[in-house]
């Protein structure tokens, strides 16, 4: 009975698909169990620089405090130059040990002189010795309330794609000569569980999906060009940031503590993780859904966001 049971195809396949679902978890599980790469690889002499764009607050800025606690100089990017030369000045009294540049530029409306950013941490560089060898491509969020896709304005539609996507690509076309020149370098690009096809953020989700397929097709191109630089996508589920202000709990962490997660996942030979584990324990019981059940608990999701917002902007 139980020999003709296995002799069916259908039982092999079965047997097969099983074997591929442990072994891609286990693969993603080993990912929290490898040590960071981050100070031995990208860090060296101990001169070296990390650029972090959208470095002003969030995400960004936890950024900024975790690669200074690890021993390097940080390029903060931002919109307002006040607020830069702000948070610099924080880091420097925090760090006396590390060195801090500002790069000011709205990510909204770009135009080719874009181009004079390389210049500019060129010319950071030069002034205080050093390499970048640190990438950070964080800049992004929605910028608006959630809704659906006809709620959007012509400006909502071109700036969050220009903050989340265009950006990302600009940015890194041109710092990778920069990241590609002597030392080895790691550009870190900063997705969402949004990518999965998020309802209410159509814009933003699909924006994120741009991210994920330019951090394969880059991480392929920089191998097979041989030019020494690594390119992780860190998936992000919800972070308590100004950006997103919801509580704290285990499955929503602090800025810092999701950026020391996403340093501690350089390195581990893989092109798109969730830095934070309470992200990747979410993002299994997700990813196992079928996509019409996905579709019902995130859309459940979304829309009690949805109300929320509305709710608040009524009252303000
Ligand atoms: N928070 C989450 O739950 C979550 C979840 C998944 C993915 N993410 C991703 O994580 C990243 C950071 O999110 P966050 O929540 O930390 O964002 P945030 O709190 O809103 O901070 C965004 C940063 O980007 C800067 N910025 C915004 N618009 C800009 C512009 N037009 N030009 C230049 N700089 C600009 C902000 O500068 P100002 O200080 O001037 O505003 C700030 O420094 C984003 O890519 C987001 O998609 C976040």
């Amino acid at each position: 009975m139980c020999i003709s049971s296995w002799s069916t195809p259908l039982s092999y396949i079965g047997l097969a698909a099983l074997a591929y679902v442990t072994l891609h978890f286990t693969r993603q599980a080993t990912t929290f169990l490898l040590r960071s790469t981050l100070t031995a690889r990208y860090n060296r002499p101990g001169t070296n620089w990390a650029l972090v764009t959208g470095a002003t607050d969030g995400i960004g800025f936890g950024f900024c405090e975790e690669i200074c606690a690890r021993g390097f100089n940080v390029i903060l990017h931002g919109r307002n130059r006040t607020k830069l030369q702000r948070r610099a000045s924080e880091l420097n009294e925090r760090f006396p040990t590390r060195k801090t540049g500002i790069i000011v530029l709205d990510v909204v409306d770009l135009t080719s002189s874009v181009d004079g950013v390389a210049d500019e941490v060129s010319a950071i560089l030069a002034a205080h010795g050093g390499q970048l060898t640190v990438l950070v491509n964080n800049v992004g969020g929605d910028g608006r309330p959630s809704g659906t896709l006809d709620s959007y304005s012509f400006k909502d539609v071109q700036e969050t794609i220009a903050k989340n996507a265009n950006f990302v690509a600009q940015i890194t076309r041109i710092l990778l000569p920069l990241l590609a020149a002597g030392d080895p370098g790691v550009i870190l690009n900063i997705s969402s569980v949004a990518a999965w096809g998020l309802p209410y953020v159509t814009i933003y989700a699909a924006t994120k999906g741009f991210v994920d397929t330019f951090t394969y097709a880059l991480q392929a191109e920089c191998t097979a060009e041989g030019l020494g630089v690594e390119v992780l996508g860190l998936r992000v589920g919800q972070v308590s940031t100004p950006g997103y202000p919801v509580a704290l709990g285990w499955f929503v962490p602090t800025p810092r503590v999701m950026a020391q997660a996403g340093l501690n996942r350089v390195g581990c030979g893989q092109v798109i993780v969730y830095g934070y584990f309470w992200h990747w324990v979410q993002g299994l019981a997700f990813e196992m859904m079928p996509r019409w059940a996905l579709n019902m608990v995130t859309t459940s999701m979304l829309k009690a966001l949805k109300f929320q917002e509305e709710d608040k902007a009524k009252r303000w």
